[in-house]
């Protein structure tokens, strides 16, 4: 293994040494060198640009990934800015992920794109590596394959989409798909204007618009300083993104000469936690916190699920977007952008820690414009919602955490008690939801179990459907507890990841039908009130479902670790 291939804390950054380093290994390495220019002359380039620092550009367009249709626009832009600055630029393709062309979970193949991002890292002569991603899983993804092989990267997210409409609402993916679902499940949205919806909830090129998983993660990316300032909320269509992208560019070959920041040092506690204080102040995803988690592994820090919890206790959601709020990441943009909300929440944060443009925090929001519009990026005076946008519940049912998007949930159902009605599986709760004779009313407590990481590559399906004939009397939110994931545009009282899952023995695998559960979201827990005797005698009769027989789907079974630990493979997080 050669030397750059380890991490050493003590040491000065590793020599990086662009086309000449990282050769071919024939046993003889003037001859590798001589065949590796061959190959580049043929490809028309002269031996003048052999000395430049080179930069990697990690795509993932693809035709399967329409949030990443900008892609090749953007990487343009970015090989411009890298040739005016003086380094070489070579784009390479990695796998792509898109969250509905992943069957059947996007988050079941994360670790893949992370292990293909690594390893490509770790393998080509770069020195050092811009990401361009967006859609939920890719940048995530991108960012743990860059912390683990520990290079200099930039992360160029493609942006958000621009808000749609249809007569005078304002739409938005997907928090108005899944509501226009919901209401045309109920009967009060006809199929034709359902259709017509659909042309109209997603107007441009980008990513989700609203505050899902893809808006948070680029937003996190930017706290941790891996997006240059602004560059997370700038829409994909817009001529700044492109003017980003050369600024990108240029700024990642000053990175490739000094072979720093690297990526690992950039994850540390201080901007950990200045992560997880934007992360409750934007009223962001729930699957943030699978993936804080695991690029925190990857850098051998730990995400304490409990001081997120504390975090949200002082920090009101500020940004009004939807699915807790109102609007879209263009007004988040026009407002001021990350920077302005970093400035209003900079009493909380560590300004010392770097920006991607190589300055401290503190210097950045001291230059960054002074414009905010206050209806966007609020006062903590007159927050968006009463209250933390993420609660952390412990408890019976889930002694290794769960996660409460508390922003979007519905307040009377914070505190509830009622009986427990189980779905075994996404298949058993598709085939049960909508039979009329379903025994539920709005007290019950939907359970759905067996969708956790090893269960079910964990799937966005923990919020689940009302049943048709609650929906259609007018039921529009009740308590739902999984071991499933659910999307970051998606709303209700939900409570995700309970940890351990069912398919790993905890808890969740031994509720029984009519069983009490009470949530209890302003002591943070959730309980299964059943005598500890006769969870035991259950216990005696749970089996963990067998592992898939072969291929990545057996890696993943059997290396997965659970969501408070950020799914990542067991093998994959640092010491
Ligand atoms: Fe790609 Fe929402 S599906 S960002």
């Amino acid at each position: 293994m050669s030397d750059d291939r380890e991490h050493d804390d003590s040491g000065p950054p590793p020599r990086r040494g662009g086309l000449a380093h990282r050769l071919t290994r024939y046993g003889d390495d003037e001859f590798a060198r001589f065949l590796r220019e061959a190959f580049l002359e043929s490809t028309g380039l002269t031996a003048a640009t052999f000395d430049r620092p080179v930069v990697g550009i990690a795509s993932t367009g693809s035709d399967f990934n329409p949030c990443h249709a900008t892609a090749p626009q953007l990487i343009e832009a970015i090989r411009r800015g890298v040739t005016m600055a003086g380094g070489l630029p070579f784009t390479f393709p990695t796998i792509s992920l898109h969250e509905s062309f992943a069957y059947p979970s996007s988050l079941l193949l994360r670790n893949l794109l992370a292990m293909d991002t690594e390893e490509m890292l770790r393998a080509l002569p770069l020195d050092a590596v811009v990401l361009v991603g967006g859609c939920d899983k890719t940048l995530p993804a991108q960012i743990m394959g860059a912390v683990s092989a520990d290079v200099p990267a930039l992360v160029a997210p493609v942006g958000p989409m621009l808000a749609g409409w249809d007569e005078s609402e304002r739409l938005g993916a997907c928090t108005d798909c899944r509501r226009l679902w919901s209401a045309h499940r109920a009967g009060q949205v006809d199929e034709a204007r359902l259709r017509r919806a659909r042309g109209r909830l997603m107007p441009t090129h980008g990513t989700c618009m609203v505050m899902g998983t893809a808006s948070t993660m680029a937003c996190l990316a930017e706290a941790l300083g891996f997006v240059l300032p602004g560059g997370a909320t700038i829409p994909a269509v817009h001529a700044e993104r492109l003017r980003f992208g050369e600024a990108t560019g240029r700024r990642v070959v000053e990175m490739a000469a000094a072979g720093q920041p690297t990526a690992r040092s950039l994850v540390t506690p201080a901007s950990l936690r200045n992560a997880v204080i934007v992360l409750q102040a934007i009223g962001g995803s729930t699957n943030a916190l699978i993936h804080l988690a695991a690029i925190a592994g990857r850098a051998g820090v730990t995400l304490d699920l409990d001081e997120v919890d504390r975090v949200g206790r002082t920090t009101p959601v500020l940004v009004d977007l939807k699915p807790v709020g109102a609007g879209f990441m263009e007004d988040l943009h026009r407002a001021g952008g990350l920077p302005v909300l970093m400035r209003r929440l900079a009493s909380s944060l560590d300004t010392g820690v770097a920006t991607a443009d190589a300055r401290r925090l503190a210097d950045l929001l001291e230059s960054w414009p002074a414009w905010c519009d206050d209806e966007v990026i609020r006062p903590a005076d007159r927050p968006v919602a009463p209250g933390e946008a993420l609660a952390v519940l412990r408890g019976s049912l889930a002694p290794d955490g769960a996660v409460l998007k508390r922003a979007a949930a519905t307040g009377p159902l914070l505190q509830h008690e009622g009986p427990a009605l189980v779905f075994n599986g996404l298949d058993d709760m598709a085939a049960r939801i909508d039979d009329p004779a379903l025994p539920v009313t709005p007290d019950h407590v939907l359970v759905l179990r067996g969708a956790g990481p090893i269960g079910a590559g964990m799937p966005e399906a923990g919020s689940i459907p009302i049943p048709a004939k609650l929906a259609r009397a007018g039921v529009t939110d009740m308590v739902r507890i999984s071991d499933a994931r659910m999307s970051g545009t998606a709303y209700g009282t939900v409570v995700l990841h309970v940890s351990p899952e069912a398919a790993a023995s905890g808890p969740l695998a031994l509720v029984e039908d009519g069983d009490r559960i009470r949530l209890d979201t302003a002591g943070r827990r959730v309980d299964l009130l059943v005598p500890d005797e006769e969870l035991a005698r259950r216990r005696e009769r749970c089996r963990p479902p067998p592992a898939p027989a072969r291929g990545y789907a057996r890696l993943h079974a059997t290396h997965v670790l659970q969501a408070d630990r950020g799914c990542d493979f067991d093998f994959l997080v640092s010491e």
